[in-house]
């Protein structure tokens, strides 16, 4: 029978499972998208021409090297439908970003995956991995799912042994949570060199995943490459419109932004006072390792879907003792580790 509930789910009433904002989007944001509803039977002819500035003067950036896709991994996409085909490698880090071993094999490019130490990439063994085929070379600082990154330091090594024929793509979605003091935002390697793109969005800190709006900023050839592939009219009105109206509340991304700081801080120190094992983070989510094999990842995620909490398990052996908790609320946050203290002791 269609529609029969099954009741022994009950739907989750915390979602830490996408790295979402729990935060939400600046209220004006929200308001700029329903006024722009009004005017929803246009096209929005030049997503670029609306937003590109907006962004230029918020991360005071050159507008004219700025293109905007529907989300940051229409860009991705994008990027890999440009450069990669017969022939050619992408390489990346074998824990990275889970879309990416994706846009090679829809390119039918090989897809060339460097092991990492604990979730970090390797720049010394990517290095080494540089072929003739290398076309485009992917690096998330920070990581997803690990909250990894690399330094700046670390990140110009690795550009700096690349070919100039291959395109160093610099995903910074989670940029804005970054307080790592050796940490370079991406737009500097950007400006100086010919093959560097870095990809952003506003699915994140701007609490807009929902909206599908990402950019990338990148050298001219590039952006421009990126702009004839592009979809027509690609990015919704109402979702350009909230993302302007984001940039400009400022107030709203350095709440979220301490607040995630002063949570991470707390989950990392409450898991570990557990016995648990955290990758040290700079994203809005944190990996946790089960080590003890009787209080297994997979058992844990099952005792905080039952409290109607959801989590992120991955199926890929490397993660088969982790679960990544998206970093929610405060109170949020206190379930959840409630919930996985009483597992571990027995009584959840
Ligand atoms: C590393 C990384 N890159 C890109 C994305 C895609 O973001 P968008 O919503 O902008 O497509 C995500 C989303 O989770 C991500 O984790």
């Amino acid at each position: 029978m269609i529609g029969a509930a099954d009741t022994t789910i009950s739907p989750a009433a915390i979602h830490l499972n996408s790295n979402e904002s729990v935060y939400g989007p600046s209220p004006h944001a929200a308001a700029a998208a329903r006024a722009a509803v009004a005017g929803i039977e246009r096209y929005l002819e030049d997503p670029d021409a609306a937003l590109a500035p907006a962004i230029a003067r918020r991360f005071g950036l050159q507008a004219d090297l700025i293109t905007i896709g529907q989300g940051s991994d229409d860009l991705l996409a994008r990027l890999a439908r440009a450069y990669l085909g017969p022939g050619t490698e992408l390489m990346r880090s074998v824990n990275g970003y889970l879309k990416v071993p994706n846009y090679a094999y829809a390119n039918d490019a090989a897809l060339i995956s460097v092991p990492d130490d604990n979730f970090k990439p390797s720049v010394d063994r990517m290095i080494a991995a540089i072929s003739e085929r290398t076309r485009i070379i992917y690096i998330a600082s920070p990581e997803n799912p690990a909250g990894t990154y690399l330094s700046g330091v670390e990140l110009r090594r690795l550009h700096a042994a690349m070919p100039n024929d291959a395109l160093l793509v610099i995903d910074s979605a989670y940029e804005e949570y970054v307080d790592a003091p050796d940490y370079e935002p991406a737009h500097k390697l950007v400006e100086e060199s010919g093959n560097v793109v870095m990809c952003r969005t506003f699915s994140k800190i701007f609490g807009l995943a929902g909206a599908r709006v990402g950019w990338a900023y990148g050298p001219d050839d590039v952006i421009d490459t990126l702009r004839r592939i592009a979809l027509t009219f690609p990015v919704a009105s109402p979702s350009a419109a909230a993302a302007i109206a984001a940039l400009e509340d400022h107030a709203h991304t350095s709440f979220v932004r301490s607040a995630n700081l002063g949570s991470r801080t707390w989950l990392t120190s409450e898991l570990e006072g557990l016995g648990l094992q955290v990758v040290p983070s700079q994203a809005n989510f944190v990996l946790v390792k089960f080590p003890n094999p009787e209080k297994t990842a997979e058992a844990a995620d099952a005792a905080l879907r039952a409290r109607g909490i959801s989590v992120r398990r991955f199926a890929s052996p490397a993660f088969h003792d982790f679960i990544r908790i998206t970093i929610g609320r405060p109170e949020e946050l206190r379930a959840c580790v409630a919930v996985i203290s009483s597992f571990l002791i027995g009584d959840g």
